[in-house]
């Protein structure tokens, strides 16, 4: 097997770059689109910063009944579904100039309510205007009617459309551009939509659904249901709805899913993208200043909040304690505080449940190292080191990395170990030989795989997002498969 060919550090002389592997000043190797870096640059970055503090807080929206939500939204959809896709991508499109024009007080309210910080705010702003352009651009493609060929003699007419009321439901660690992302694509397609976001980003929600209603998504088409999760379950239950977006964690998704099961009349489509247990896997031939930037950056960045996070790191047991204390020393360069300074890499995590969830996990384990904190809703980043025969068996949300050694040889038993777990979300490879590239990345089971980068932050278009098993249904956000799940097809023969 590959893995016993694995070098020993001593052969590092003799295997031959990567040619993927940038050298060690090329590493900050910009992924935003040219807006995001524009906004990112130095010269804008202050006046954005002073914006935003500027900016006043976001109202709350109005609590809606789940009867309510869907009785509007109902009677808006045979108008919208109607309404040429052309005219639903213009009000897309617009939507997504006025999120760039308002940048400022949107990124106030994701760093007030959200904690997040300058650079995320960014990116999720960056993130939520593509997922409009690409949808937009993606109905276009999708929703022409075509005369499709044949032997029958008829004229056969292909036409899709959009399924009825479709229920958005959102989770508060990307509280624009997953929520923006999946209305989007729903509208785009011609389905009215109730939009519910997570309890705990309701402000920012509002924000975004006021700015499709200004670009031109009529208000009943679009409604916005804030609330927890006994909204979230009437909604699910409601006759009313024809198709669920959601998401956020496997057990919720499980729960939708049983209650779409249960209820009377059609079978509703369910499209779940939930979490994941993200492994990273290092071998002695990977460059070690590489793995370290790489590693904070998927394990720590966004306080650990997104699903794609790295969450536990297979290192080779020759390169582990180098590899260790590079990470270690990358880790405790970060600076942990305020989401609203431009120079904060860490923000709080959500809330006081998240913190002590967090908490309680890392005291049960052996802890290898830890950062510092201040006071408040801050989690310091934190090193587990795993001993042979332990496993992670849930998804721990936040700064916490786990760390395991394999010895050389034993690769195969790390990729069982992996894909045992049930999930394939993201999975990153750090490796110099071209073999082990193609048989890790063959066998692995995750919906993303990242060779020789950081695992975090798929680009709409590019990267489509989003994985198996525990980790979703498919199809992937931001990708060319995306927009089908939301329409129904019919066909209409005629003589001819
Ligand atoms: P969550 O499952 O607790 O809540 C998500 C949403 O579901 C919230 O709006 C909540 O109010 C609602 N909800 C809860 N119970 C419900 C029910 N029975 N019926 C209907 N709605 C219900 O998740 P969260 O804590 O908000 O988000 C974090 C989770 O989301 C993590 O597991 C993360 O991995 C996952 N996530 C996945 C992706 C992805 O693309 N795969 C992206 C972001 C987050
Ligand atoms: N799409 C987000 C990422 O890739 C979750 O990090």
């Amino acid at each position: 097997p590959v893995a016993d060919v694995l070098a020993q550090p001593d052969d590092l002389k003799t295997v031959p770059r990567h040619p993927s592997i940038p050298m060690p000043d090329q590493l900050f190797r910009p992924r935003a689109n040219s807006k995001g870096l524009e906004w990112g640059a130095r010269a804008h970055l202050d006046a954005l910063v002073s914006e935003m503090a500027a900016a006043p807080v976001a109202s709350a929206p109005k609590e809606i009944t789940a009867e309510a939500a869907m009785t509007r939204a109902a009677h808006a959809f045979p108008a919208w579904r109607d309404t040429p896709v052309a005219d639903r991508a213009r009000a897309l499109r617009r939507a997504a100039d006025l999120l760039e024009a308002r940048r400022a007080p949107l990124m106030a309210t994701l760093t007030r309510e959200a904690g997040k910080t300058i650079d995320d705010g960014i990116a999720e702003i960056r993130e939520a205007v593509d997922f409009l352009r690409y949808y937009a651009d993606e109905a276009e493609a999708l929703c022409q009617p075509r005369v499709l060929p044949g032997p029958t003699g008829e004229r056969n007419a292909w036409t899709v459309r959009g399924r009825g009321v479709f229920l958005t439901v959102a989770p508060w660690n990307f509280p624009l551009a997953i929520f923006l992302g999946q209305t989007a694509a729903a509208l785009a397609a011609g389905n009215a939509v109730v939009a519910k976001p997570a309890p705990q980003t309701p402000r920012i929600a509002a924000q975004a659904v006021a700015i499709l209603h200004e670009a031109g998504v009529p208000e009943d088409a679009l409604v916005l249901a804030p609330g927890g999760t006994e909204l979230g379950q009437a909604l699910v239950a409601h006759p009313a709805v024809a198709g669920v977006a959601f998401t956020g964690s496997t057990a919720t998704a499980k729960a939708i899913n049983r209650a779409l099961a249960e209820k009377d009349g059609p079978i509703v489509p369910l499209i779940a993208e939930t979490g994941g247990i993200n492994a990273m896997i290092a071998d002695a031939t990977a460059l070690p200043e590489q793995v370290a930037d790489d590693v904070v950056m998927s394990a720590f960045r966004s306080a650990g909040q997104r699903c794609s996070a790295c969450r536990i790191l297979y290192l080779q047991q020759d390169v582990a304690d180098r590899m260790l204390e590079m990470i270690e020393g990358a880790a405790a360069t970060l600076r942990i505080g305020d989401p609203g300074d431009p120079a904060t890499d860490v923000g709080p995590v959500i809330d006081a449940d998240a913190l002590a969830r967090l908490q309680a996990h890392v005291a049960g384990h052996r802890v290898r190292w830890q950062g510092t904190a201040p006071e408040g809703l801050f989690m310091p980043p934190t090193i587990i080191e795993l001993a042979t025969g332990q496993t992670l068996d849930r998804e721990v949300f936040g700064p916490v990395l786990h760390v395991k050694r394999f010895a050389a040889g034993k690769l195969d038993t790390v990729l069982d170990e992996i894909e045992a777990t049930g999930y394939g979300l993201t999975f990153g490879l750090h490796s110099r030989i071209d073999a082990t590239i193609a048989k890790v990345t063959g066998r692995i089971g995750a919906g993303n795989v990242y060779v020789n980068r950081n695992q975090i932050g798929a680009i709409v278009g590019s990267q489509p997002f989003g994985g198996r098993g525990m980790s979703g249904t498919g199809p992937k956000a931001g990708g060319p498969l995306y927009l089908q799940r939301f329409v129904e097809e019919r066909v209409v023969s005629t003589d001819t």
